[in-house]
């Protein structure tokens, strides 16, 4: 399990303890299917010998097997086991690592728990060393994910846009999606005409039509593994200027590919992407950073903006995704999956680049 490479960590780094809550980081370290626990607590604790606890409501009861666990029922205090826990793991004050998404309410109960004897710090500290780089096994789930991708766009190309909504789309990616993986990485979007210049925009009721430019950005999750993938599709005849822009955006979108390599900054590979957009007098209409990590989570580090400190690394996975968005025209992203690989990128996602005009 990954657990003992996390207390590793916690030794070379002096601390003392670790709580986690239910998310991804969980996931990784223990593989216990735990998606949402609501508001009853649910907290691994791990102290610097190794020794761990789960503290889990008891409807987990007939799910969670050969794991060391104290179960606390509803209208029992989940806090007094959690302080019988770390009493049995001698938890009562130092250094203590917590998960970074841990509801607030919990949080709060533990300080009141550690009366002024804990120092609180983000488990994240130690957790992107143990996922920013994946393994083998890892990288292949993240190709089956890239390849469910690649699937549904060429099943999309094959329906009627003219006339479809934008949340007809979405639901007919989503479908597909779930027909071939094991769930969304996020809700597509689909954003038609001059909706495209929102780079987050929500599938509404507009009509696709002749002339609109359609991005299109969804995800599937394989194993927990996360793929995301953006095209942008012409209908009829194309409008001039967004030809130009895609030609811009899929330049940029390769330059960037190009730089991927073993040593160099995440910054650099926005920098490329940046730098060409910048160069045909777009820069101001690419909003946002050029990728993102990807994982178990649709956003993790490395992030690939200009201010990408992290040195890129064999196994490292993320995303390459310039854009360029103009107001009242509409805009342009075309986004891959990109794992680190014998010292360069290697594409995961491999849907075609070049325009597709319907
Ligand atoms: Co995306
Ligand atoms: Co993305």
């Amino acid at each position: 399990m990954r657990i003992e490479k996390l207390v590793r960590l916690m030794r070379e780094n002096e601390f003392d303890g670790a709580l986690i809550s239910p998310g991804t980081n969980l996931y990784h370290l223990t593989g216990l299917h735990i998606h949402e626990s609501g508001e009853r607590i649910t907290l691994l604790v791990v102290n610097s010998d190794g020794e761990y606890q789960l503290l889990a409501p008891s409807l987990y009861e007939n799910t969670i097997r050969d794991f060391p666990v104290t179960f606390w029922r509803d209208g029992e205090n989940p806090y007094e086991k959690l302080a019988w826990i770390l009493g049995e793991l001698e938890l009562s004050s130092g250094r203590i690592l917590v998960e970074n998404t841990m509801r607030s309410d919990w949080l709060i109960n533990v300080i009141k728990l550690g009366n002024g004897n804990f120092e609180f710090y983000h488990l994240n500290l130690l957790m992107r060393m143990l996922r920013m780089r994946k393994d083998p096994a890892e990288i292949r789930l993240m190709e089956r994910a890239a390849k469910v991708a690649d699937r549904v766009f060429e099943e999309i190309l094959n329906l009627e846009f003219i006339g479809m909504r934008e949340r007809d789309l979405a639901l007919k990616i989503e479908l597909l999606i779930r027909e071939l993986s094991n769930g969304l990485s996020f809700e597509p979007i689909v954003a038609s005409g001059e909706n495209g210049a929102n780079p987050h925009h929500l599938p509404g009721s507009r009509r696709l039509r002749k002339g609109d430019f359609v991005i299109i950005d969804y995800g599937a999750k394989v194993e927990g593994y996360c793929s995301d993938i953006t095209r942008t599709i012409a209908l009829g005849r194309p409008n001039e200027k967004l030809l130009e822009i895609y030609e811009i955006v899929k330049d940029a979108q390769e330059r960037a590919y190009r730089a991927v390599r073993e040593g160099a900054l995440a910054r650099d590979v926005d920098g490329a992407a940046r730098e060409t957009i910048e160069k045909a007098g777009y820069g101001g209409y690419f909003t946002h950073r050029t990728g993102h990590g990807l994982g178990l989570d649709v956003h993790e580090e490395p992030f690939i903006g200009p201010d990408g400190e992290v040195t890129l690394r064999e196994g490292m996975t993320f995303t390459i995704e310039p854009g360029v968005y103009v107001p009242g025209l509409g805009g342009v992203r075309i986004e891959d999956d990109v794992v680190v690989k014998e010292g360069r990128g290697k594409r995961l996602t491999k849907a075609d680049r070049e325009l597709v005009v319907l």
